[in-house]
């Protein structure tokens, strides 16, 4: 279990390791505490409800650490993808709140890395290991909903009453030229406003993972984007145009994939262009962005 320390190769009996004492949480800028298993799973990583003891400020509040499920995460900078678009989300979403005015401003959870440096019974196979890095964010109460995924298929809530989702979308791309839309919008909608995590960010550049569909999950967010009075004055691919761009084949799979895409769930590369059609592609989303 967890890291073993001491490596005495000359005795042929093991030691158990000794168990680490409890750390003090006042040594710590953000220190949480969680007892019992996840209670939601994403495709990526098991989620767990704890309880926030460091900032003081958010002493006894709830929070979800998140740890990997297809491997242990031994690294902290292992995180340091899923930082950055936390970080970056946040950043659009200050944005599209001031250029839509909009009384129901979007906000992403704030996330911090944290390393499990307890555990009280380390035989216990479900949860963070020993010395695993993990996420955590507040956790959010209320009826928690995807309205997007990251190929950029809204649900019929997102087209019909949560447009400001595909708004804040639309409006992503314009003002990052082109180059980013923010995707996998999920989280919890009150009256005074959408609190989402574990954002997606799609890019030309692909420099924000596996979940980064690029130019394909754009592409596909504006086969079926209509306009609502949050964006309806931006500039946007007209259909027909982009849409003769992609050779019959790959546009029939595209369909396909969207058929087949419409349970929220997140995708990692199931589809991509062929690199002649994504290079036009870019040019022509590229020139219509920054007019
Ligand atoms: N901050 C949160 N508060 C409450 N529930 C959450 C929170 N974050 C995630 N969840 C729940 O955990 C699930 C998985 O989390 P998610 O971050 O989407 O994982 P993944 O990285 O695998 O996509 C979500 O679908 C949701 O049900
Ligand atoms: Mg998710
Ligand atoms: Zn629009």
């Amino acid at each position: 279990m967890g890291q073993s320390t001491s490596g005495n190769s000359s005795s042929n009996y093991t030691t158990k390791p000794a168990a680490p004492a409890r750390p003090n949480p006042d040594d710590y800028e953000s220190y949480v505490r969680w007892e019992g298993g996840k209670f939601a799973e994403g495709r990526f990583r098991y989620a767990i409800k704890g309880t926030w003891i460091r900032p003081r400020s958010k002493e006894g509040q709830h929070c979800v650490v998140k740890h990997s499920k297809a491997s242990y995460t031994w690294k902290q900078t292992d995180w340091d993808t899923t930082v950055k678009i936390y970080k970056e989300a946040e950043e659009l979403a200050k944005g599209f709140n001031t250029f839509s005015g909009t009384d129901r401003p979007v906000h992403f959870t704030e996330v911090v890395v944290v390393k499990c440096l307890y555990r009280k019974d380390p035989s216990n196979p479900s949860g963070p290991r020993l010395n695993e890095y993990c996420t955590t964010e507040d956790y959010l109460y209320g009826n928690f909903k995807k309205w997007v995924n990251n190929y950029g298929v809204c649900s019929d809530e997102a087209l019909n009453t949560a447009t400001t989702m595909p708004a804040f979308m639309h409006w992503s791309w314009y003002h990052t030229g082109g180059e980013k839309m923010i995707a996998d919008l999920q989280g919890v909608r009150s009256d005074k406003a959408y609190t989402l995590t574990d954002p997606v960010i799609l890019s030309l550049s692909g420099g924000y993972g596996a979940t980064d569909m690029g130019v394909e999950g754009m592409a596909i967010f504006f086969l079926f984007h209509k306009c609502n009075s949050f964006c309806e004055k931006l500039p946007k691919p007209s259909v027909n145009d982009f849409k003769s761009q992609i050779p019959q084949a790959e546009l029939r799979s595209c369909m396909q994939l969207v058929a087949s895409v419409r349970q929220a769930t997140t995708y990692t590369c199931e589809l991509r262009l062929s690199v002649q059609v994504r290079v036009q592609l870019v040019a022509r989303f590229r020139a219509i962005a920054s007019k």
